[in-house]
């Protein structure tokens, strides 16, 4: 059984991004920025927001994060967006979910320009992205991908169950996979009989938030098993979706929790924040030629 390595990927890439940044200050003499709204006080968004901008100042990219209460209006973080929209020194927004209650979601998601979608939420992102076309990929299945990518793992033709159908990672990660030749299943909390698919798996990749959903008897004789789960227990202690202590006994390949997705979805954030400030760059430049 070969651990994916989430972490030590993370690294090599983000060493990457931060030499691309050099790069893009020396010869272009731009800085990639990233502006990041988090609504409300909900700890573990908080501590999400703080990972993501600390990875940005260690790779030299500059990041702000706009604090909002939870009680703010819709229209307000409409308002805010649409500066973020207009700031040159921005090139990628991020408005980190879930949102409170009484905030439409979709409706702030659509109002981010989709140039400047680092996260790759907004409609028109999502639909390039299933057309197989140019377009930000969003970081958590987009970082899967990539995982897969090192060890050589190829899913074509292959059978992938994904289980969860949420919009920023279960259905962006069996679209992925399908635009890369996969025969994908994807599951859901109305799945019948959810052991019947992930059984029949080459590759399995869960994330849905339930301790030990995946257990050894669901999973296939050298199985390649991805965990996108983050689960904290009682103890503190973090824990995928997969019961890996038994799990891992049966697979070919597993990522741990920590240390295998969620690493490489900060990774993802970067390098999407490069690729919208080069593209804004390229853009600048075509209008002063
Ligand atoms: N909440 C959970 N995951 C994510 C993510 O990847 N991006 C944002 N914006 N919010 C999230």
């Amino acid at each position: 059984m070969t651990i994916l390595d989430g972490k030590a990927l993370s690294n090599k890439i983000k060493e990457e991004v931060k030499s691309e940044v050099q790069d893009l200050q020396m010869k272009k003499g731009i800085t990639p920025g990233l502006a990041v709204v988090l609504v409300g006080a909900d700890p573990a968004s908080a501590a999400y927001v703080n990972m993501k901008s600390k990875a940005c100042k260690q790779a030299g990219i500059y990041s702000i994060v706009h604090e909002m209460p939870e009680t703010i209006s819709q229209d307000k973080i409409l308002e805010i967006l649409a500066m973020m929209n207009k700031n040159p020194n921005i090139d990628g927004i991020l408005v980190q979910l879930p949102l409170p209650k009484h905030v439409d979601t979709t409706a702030i998601l659509e109002a981010i320009a989709p140039e400047k979608d680092v996260d790759g939420f907004h409609a028109y992102n999502t639909g390039r992205m299933t057309l197989g076309l140019e377009s930000f990929v969003p970081a958590t299945p987009y970082g899967v991908m990539q995982l897969l990518k090192e060890y050589d793992i190829n899913p074509e033709g292959k059978n992938v169950c994904v289980v969860g159908a949420s919009n920023i990672v279960g259905k962006p990660m069996s679209t992925l996979l399908l635009n890369a030749n996969a025969t994908v299943t994807t599951c859901h909390i109305y799945t019948k009989n959810l052991k019947e698919h992930t059984k029949n798996a080459d590759i399995i990749c869960v994330g849905v938030g339930k301790v030990n959903l995946i257990t050894e008897d669901m999973v296939k004789e050298g199985a390649i098993v991805v965990d996108i789960g983050i689960n904290r227990l009682e103890n503190g202690k973090l824990v995928g979706d997969v019961d890996f202590e038994n799990v891992s006994k049966k697979c070919s390949y597993i990522s741990p929790v920590p240390g295998g997705v969620g690493p490489m979805t900060i990774a993802m954030l970067l390098v999407n924040t490069i690729k919208a400030a080069k593209l804004r760059e390229e853009r600048e430049r075509k209008l002063n030629d």
